[in-house]
């Protein structure tokens, strides 16, 4: 089923589609070209997630991961969406000191960035963060449950909140969540029965990840979804594609064309590059618009 909400995507549809019992579907997204792509496919949300750490950087955890870095993904994810709401994740350890060090950390999200909202880990601790946040006007996400940047206390990626006490301290911190003015909460690696019963108890809508069926709406990182990133596959994520496998078969067939002389091809090629059609360009650009869009290409056509 495509998505029932065709006009851009903001902050209070979400509520709107928890009442209505739409599900909510979101995907990390780095980089512009990939945000195009999945805002054409009709997902809702794209999160800016600090997973970047891993997919992007190549890094063991997300925790090395800037606010620079985190502002420089988020502008060009803002750039390539179109539909989609735009969600920025704020690193490891710039909201925690105090709520007036986390606004100044937002505000260059939203302001630099581009972001429509900021996604938080932590629940009772970060409450008061969060109501400083929304009150000033930045919305926010929050995330419970394994939260990735607590993964030394945590000790490792594993399933939380699998006792009854760790059930209902999860409960709690979501419903303070939603009483600081959360728009929606992510949880991440917890049962199935937990991510209902906190579901049924929040207005705001839950958004899972290896958290069942139950939840308002789903995320995943879309670098598991493509089968981009083969260092390690969550057991919870689903592979759509193959694209690592359709990118080395594609990289050793231009190289083999180059070592064997198949490419380019002497006197048939077209002086037009792909770089200058890219978007914002026309992709039938005439000779003018070329001229402006790449020095190069117009030296080449002269
Ligand atoms: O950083 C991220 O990608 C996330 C999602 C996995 C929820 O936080």
């Amino acid at each position: 089923m495509t998505s029932t909400t065709p006009k851009k995507v903001r902050v209070p549809d979400l509520a709107l589609m928890k009442q209505r019992g739409d599900r909510i579907v979101m995907l990390t997204a780095y980089d512009a070209t990939m945000a195009r792509l999945l805002d054409r496919a009709g997902i809702d949300l794209l999160l800016v997630g600090d997973s970047l750490g891993n997919v992007i950087m190549g890094l063991d955890t997300t925790i090395p991961v800037t606010l620079d870095v985190m502002i420089h993904h988020t502008r060009a994810v803002a750039r390539g969406a179109n539909r989609a709401l735009v969600v920025a994740d704020m690193p490891f350890l710039t909201y925690q000191v105090s709520p007036e060090q986390a606004t100044r950390n937002a505000t260059r999200l939203f302001q630099e960035g581009g972001a429509a909202a900021v996604k938080l880990e932590g629940g009772r601790a970060v409450a008061d963060t969060v109501r400083k946040l929304t009150a000033a006007g930045l919305p926010v996400m929050g995330h419970l449950g394994l939260t990735p940047q607590h993964v030394h206390r945590l000790g490792g990626m594993r399933q939380q909140a699998r006792s009854e006490s760790a059930a209902q301290r999860l409960i709690l911190d979501a419903l303070a969540l939603e009483d600081a003015g959360a728009f929606a909460i992510v949880l991440e690696a917890i049962p199935d029965t937990v991510a209902e019963a906190v579901t049924s108890q929040l207005k705001i809508p839950t958004i899972g990840i290896g958290a069942g069926s139950h939840c308002d709406g789903q995320v995943l990182v879309s670098y598991d979804v493509l089968g981009l990133f083969d260092t390690f596959a969550p057991p919870f994520a689903k592979q759509y594609a193959q694209l690592g496998q359709v990118i080395v078969r594609a990289a050793k067939d231009y190289a083999n064309d180059v070592r064997e002389g198949l490419f380019p091809k002497i006197n048939t090629q077209q002086p037009t590059n792909q770089r200058s059609c890219r978007p914002p360009c026309d992709p039938s650009p005439n000779d003018s618009h070329l001229r402006q869009a790449s020095p190069r290409i117009a030296r080449l056509k002269s």
